[in-house]
């Protein structure tokens, strides 16, 4: 009787025409009737493993509607990384949205041959991702310490770095949060913004002296 099963759904995935089936794919992705999804959704937006960040300084000025005469809420600062590469490459593909990215520069690095740059910055938007083109190939087992500086702009978004209101009529509050989960870091600082990518952070946040500001990093 098992036997008759199967052998039915075998030939009725066939007449159907899959090409492929569930045990075609990694574990993470069956029983989501991937197969189905049209293929350019299936599109892989990883980031390259070849990089490792190990730190990141977060320095961020926010302007907070409403405080220290803003008219809405905005923030600006430099995010400063550490990353060890495992594999040769010659560019760096990290996550940004939203971001209005000021200027990028190599501040540091470990290196086993000639000095190098970021010679262009590419958008990819799909991909919610800046590409720096480094003016040689890094090679495995080099370090680097990179700076970016940016900006961007808060909103009710429910990510990243949004406002929140609590119209209270008794206390009203005013919080700008950040929203990280699960791909929401990109919105306020250029990261690489995958959960097997964990490093070490150090924030600091520059604010008006009407609010407080709280971390729990
Ligand atoms: C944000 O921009 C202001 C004005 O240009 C500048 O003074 C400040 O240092 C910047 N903040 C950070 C954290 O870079
Ligand atoms: C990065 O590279 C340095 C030097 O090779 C090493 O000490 C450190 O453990 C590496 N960190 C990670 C997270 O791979
Ligand atoms: C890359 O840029 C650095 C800094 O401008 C420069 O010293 C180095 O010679 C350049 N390397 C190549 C291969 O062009
Ligand atoms: C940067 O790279 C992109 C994509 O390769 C290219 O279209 C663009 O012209 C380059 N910009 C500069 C300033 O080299
Ligand atoms: C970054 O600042 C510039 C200059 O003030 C502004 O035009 C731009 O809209 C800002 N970017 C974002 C994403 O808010």
């Amino acid at each position: 009787m098992t036997h008759f099963v199967l052998f039915f759904l075998f030939l009725n995935i066939l007449s159907i025409g899959w090409s492929k089936s569930d045990a075609d794919y990694p574990v993470y992705l069956r029983g989501m009737n991937w197969a189905n999804v049209e293929e350019h959704l299936q599109e892989d937006l990883s980031l390259s493993d070849a990089i490792i960040p190990t730190n990141y300084i977060i320095d961020l000025s926010v302007n907070a509607r409403g405080y220290g005469g803003a008219d809405k809420s905005t923030f600006n600062g430099s995010v400063v990384i550490d990353m060890n590469f495992t594999r040769s490459t010659n560019s760096i593909e990290l996550h940004s949205r939203g971001l209005t990215i000021q200027k990028v520069s190599i501040i540091g690095s470990r290196i086993d041959s000639a000095p190098l740059s970021v010679v262009n910055i590419t958008h990819n938007k799909n991909r919610e991702s800046i590409i720096l083109l480094i003016n040689r190939t890094i090679i495995a087992n080099e370090e680097m310490i990179l700076e970016i500086h940016y900006n961007g702009s808060s909103d009710l978004s429910e990510y990243g770095l949004h406002e929140i209101w609590n119209p209270d009529p008794i206390e009203p509050r005013f919080v700008l949060a950040t929203n990280n989960f699960p791909t929401g870091a990109r919105f306020w600082f250029p990261s690489f913004d995958e959960p097997a990518k964990r490093a070490q952070f150090q924030l600091r946040i520059d604010h008006s002296t009407e609010i407080n500001g709280f971390s729990n990093m």
